[in-house]
């Protein structure tokens, strides 16, 4: 059964993806930079555009998110959402705050906190912002007939990634303790909180899409929620390595961030399993393919190549340098973006009404991007591994060595451009479904 305020999620998800669509044009800006070509380097300068880069990738995953739970929490509570009207609201209000940061961003009103640009005012905002959200989502699951572990999961997941947005807020005279709590914020997002709102989704389209039993995949969800917690809150430690603090996070960071892959592992098992399982299968074959896929994707960019630089050992070499560039865009994308594209590639013909899907346009989609996406951390992995060496070891200059690494570049720019055509397949195929109606939602039965 669905229901007709769970159209609210169409507005969040296209917004969703002009926001991705701008995020790539700065990648493709630094990009260009690193091989010379640096024709807009007055206007918009690296250190902005990466800036803008990153700020547009966290927004464009958060209201990826929120247009998930609109559309998720009333179906799992059976109940509408309390107000459609504040919801729009909502959304334009994250528009006006998300575009006044990235054009403040041009002007060099900007905080150097990497990540953390937007500046503090700001973030008034985004509280506001976030708080109204949460209200809407919370209410609704509170009034609802059922409380899901999905829809809790979930929730959680949301509300303690805004209540962890705190912390980045308070200002420090210290750099020690301006870095030491900033992680709090970025750590614990993509190895904390944002892996239950992943699970959440996770568990949501693997219930519709496989048809095994609710019981049997939200035993599996504790034990996500169990090994995040276990590894990503002490797991934090990686990041204090050597920035000043107690040496005693040389060895805890070590270890429990080390144990970190077995959350993204048991999350591949899962899907995979459920998928193997399942008898009644969905006829939404794109979804199930960007859910499957986001499952083993993260496991290889989070998991594997997280593990890859974890220990204090290697980070000693590696902190900061373009390997960190590489495992950084091969999670974002598995974990988030693609999860993101699986609950909007099965949201949208149940929305619409109208369905492609299994459709050659789709099925390109997923696979040009991804293989542009693997080609594109192969780039950044061999340029970092490059660096570390010339810089690190042979203690080469540093701008010496990005010259010499410049040809990595020429690489990265022909896979992200093969990246990008099945990103634009994804869009072309979003906007060929057109908007949202009551009627399409009315007659939807899975
Ligand atoms: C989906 C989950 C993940 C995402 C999206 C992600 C993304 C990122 C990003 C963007 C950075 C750069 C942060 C910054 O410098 O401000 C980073 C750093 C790092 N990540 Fe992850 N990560 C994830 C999971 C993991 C896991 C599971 C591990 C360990 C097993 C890991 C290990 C590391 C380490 C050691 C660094 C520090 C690199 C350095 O010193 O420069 N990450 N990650
Ligand atoms: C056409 C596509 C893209 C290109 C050409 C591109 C290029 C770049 C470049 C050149 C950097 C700066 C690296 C440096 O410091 O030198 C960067 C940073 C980053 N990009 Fe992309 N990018 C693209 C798409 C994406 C996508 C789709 C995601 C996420 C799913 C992403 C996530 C990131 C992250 C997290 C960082 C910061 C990494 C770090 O902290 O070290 N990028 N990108
Ligand atoms: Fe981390």
């Amino acid at each position: 059964m669905k229901y007709k305020s769970q159209k609210v999620a169409y507005w969040f998800f296209a917004f969703s993806l002009l926001l991705l669509f701008l995020q790539i044009i700065y990648g493709f800006i630094m990009g260009f930079d690193r091989i010379g070509l640096q024709g807009l380097h007055e206007i918009i300068p690296f250190n902005t555009a990466r800036a803008v880069h990153t700020n547009l990738l966290v927004v464009w995953l958060l209201s990826g998110f929120m247009g998930a739970a609109y559309y998720i929490i009333p179906e799992e509570a059976q109940h509408e959402l309390v107000s459609v009207k504040l919801a729009y609201v909502q959304l334009i209000s994250l528009a006006v705050v998300a575009v006044t940061a990235i054009i403040g961003f041009h002007f060099n009103i900007w905080e150097g906190r990497k990540f953390l640009e937007i500046p503090r005012p700001l973030d008034y905002l985004v509280v506001v912002n976030v708080l109204l959200f949460l209200g809407l989502i919370l209410l609704t699951l509170f009034k609802g007939k059922r409380k899901t572990t999905t829809a809790l999961v979930l929730s959680m997941g949301l509300l303690f990634a805004a209540l962890l947005y705190l912390p980045g807020m308070i200002p420090f005279d210290s750099q020690v303790l301006d870095s030491f709590f900033r992680w709090w914020v970025v750590h614990l997002w993509v190895e904390g909180v944002w892996e239950l709102i992943m699970g959440g989704i996770l568990s949501f389209l693997l219930i519709k899409l496989t048809g095994v039993d609710r019981e049997v995949i939200e035993k599996w969800l504790y034990v996500i929620v169990g090994l995040t917690f276990l590894s990503g809150i002490l797991g934090t430690g990686h990041h204090y390595y050597y920035i000043g603090v107690n040496k005693i996070w040389i060895i805890v960071g070590g270890i429990f961030s080390a144990l970190e892959p077995l959350a993204f592992l048991a999350m591949a098992l899962f899907a995979v399993n459920m998928y193997r399982k399942g008898e009644k299968k969905h006829p939404n074959k794109t979804a199930l393919l960007w859910t499957i896929g986001s499952a083993i994707v993260s496991f290889i960019g989070a998991g594997l190549l997280g593990f890859a630089h974890t220990l204090p050992q290697t980070n000693i070499y590696t902190h900061g340098t373009l390997v960190t560039a590489m495992h950084g865009h091969l999670a974002f994308w598995g974990a988030y973006a693609m999860i993101v594209f699986a609950i909007i590639s099965y949201a949208l013909p149940n929305m619409t009404g109208r369905k492609f899907l299994d459709s050659n346009v789709g099925r390109m989609a997923f696979w040009i991007s991804n293989i542009g996406m693997i080609g594109m951390t192969i780039s950044f992995g061999v340029a970092g591994v490059a660096q570390v060496y010339m810089e690190r070891i042979m203690k080469m200059e540093f701008m010496a060595v990005q010259k010499l690494i410049s040809i990595h570049f020429v690489v990265l720019i022909i896979l992200a451009s093969l990246f990008t055509i099945g990103i634009l397949l994804y869009m072309y195929e979003f906007i060929k479904h057109g908007t949202p109606t009551d009627e399409a939602l009315e007659t939807q039965e899975n």
